[in-house]
C-alpha cells in the first residue's frame, strides 16, 4: 500500500501535488478514474433479522449490477433474529451477494454456529477478542483483505486495544500486501469510531463503522487517502428502536425490568444502509466514499 503524498510533505509542492496526476493522466494515458484499476466495494450495515435479511435480498442483487460493485462486505452480528448469525443465515446473506461477513458484540450469541467460525466461511468475528477464542477477525479473499475490530468505550469489556490489534495485522500482511484493506470498526463512541480512521489513514482503503445501527452522515476521504464513516447504520426495519419493536425497548427502558428484545415489525417499511467506496487498487486508497441507503415497504413484496 502506497502512502498518499499530502501538500507540505516535500518543501515546494502544492503546485506539483495537484497537477502532477493530471499530466500523468494526460501522458501516459489513464486516468484516477480508469475502471481498469477501480474497485467497487460496498460496506453494508448490521442486518437485523428477517425483515433485514429480506431488505438484503430484495436490494443488493440488483445494485451489484447498477453499481458494478466488485466485492460486497456485510454485517451480519444481527442476522438470526438480532442475536448472531447461523448457518442458514449466513447463506442468505451469501446468497444475496456477500463475500465477506463480519461481525461484532453479538457474534457469540448463536452458540451452534460457532465451530463454524473456525471453518472455511468467510465469517468473521472481531480480531481483539482474547486469543484462543474461537474464529478470526481478517480474511483476505483475491486482492481484498478484511478486517474486523470491535471498540472498548461503552462495549463489553476484556477486548486487546482495537489500535494494537489493526496496526499488528496491517503489519503482519507487509510481506505480501493486499491491494485492497477494509476495516469494520464495531464499536459505540462516535470519538473512538474517528480516531481509529485516523490512526489508520493512509494504511487501509476503508475504515467504517458499525453497531450503533445508525447511520452518519460523515463520509469522507481522509487526507492520506482512507475512506471513513463513523457508522453504515442498518438494514432492518424502520418503525423500531434500533431493529428491535418499540414496545420491548419502551418497558424496558419504563421499568427498568428485564424483557426480551424481538425484531420489529415483518413485513412492514424496511431501509438498507450501506456506503460505497471506489478504490484505485495500485495504491490501495480511496478515490471517493459514499452513502448507499434504500427504503422498501416489504409488505409490497
Ligand atoms: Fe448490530
Ligand atoms: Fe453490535
Amino acid at each position: 500500500m502506497l502512502d498518499r503524498a499530502l501538500p507540505g510533505d516535500s518543501p515546494g509542492d502544492l503546485v506539483a501535488w495537484r497537477v502532477a496526476p493530471l499530466i500523468a493522466w494526460r501522458g501516459q494515458g489513464w486516468s484516477p478514474h480508469d475502471r481498469k484499476w477501480r474497485m467497487k466495494i460496498l460496506m453494508v450495515g448490521d442486518i437485523v433479522g428477517k425483515p433485514g435479511r429480506k431488505m438484503l435480498r430484495r436490494v443488493l442483487p440488483e445494485l451489484k449490477r447498477e453499481l458494478e460493485l466488485d466485492f460486497v462486505v456485510v454485517n451480519g452480528e444481527n442476522a438470526a433474529a438480532g442475536f448472531g448469525t447461523t448457518e442458514g443465515t449466513a447463506n442468505e446473506m451469501f446468497d444475496a451477494g456477500a463475500d465477506v461477513i463480519s461481525g461484532g458484540n453479538h457474534t457469540f450469541d448463536q452458540r451452534d454456529f460457532i465451530p463454524a467460525l473456525d471453518g472455511e466461511w468467510p465469517v468473521l468475528r472481531p480480531a481483539n477478542y482474547p486469543e484462543g477464542t474461537p474464529g478470526r477477525g481478517v480474511v483476505r479473499i483475491g486482492k481484498v483483505a478484511v478486517i474486523n475490530v470491535q471498540g472498548r468505550v461503552f462495549m463489553p469489556e476484556g477486548l486487546d486495544s482495537p489500535f494494537v490489534v489493526a496496526n499488528r495485522l496491517i503489519e503482519e500482511m507487509e510481506d505480501d500486501p493486499p491491494a485492497v484493506i477494509l476495516v469494520d470498526f464495531h464499536t459505540e463512541a462516535t470519538s473512538e469510531q474517528a480516531a481509529l480512521g485516523w490512526y489508520l489513514d493512509g494504511r487501509v482503503s476503508a475504515v467504517v463503522g458499525t453497531h450503533t445501527h445508525v447511520g452518519t452522515a460523515d463520509t469522507k476521504v481522509l487526507p492520506r487517502g482512507t475512506a471513513f464513516v463513523t457508522d453504515l447504520g442498518m438494514t432492518g426495519p424502520v418503525n423500531s428502536v434500533i431493529g428491535s419493536r418499540v414496545e420491548d425497548v419502551l418497558a424496558r427502558f419504563l421499568t427498568a425490568m428485564p424483557r426480551r428484545l424481538n425484531v420489529a415489525e415483518d413485513p412492514g417499511p424496511a431501509q438498507f444502509n450501506a456506503v460505497m467506496i471506489d478504490v484505485d487498487e495500485r495504491s490501495g486508497l480511496a478515490n471517493s466514499i459514499e452513502r448507499v441507503d434504500r427504503f422498501l415497504d416489504l409488505r409490497d413484496a
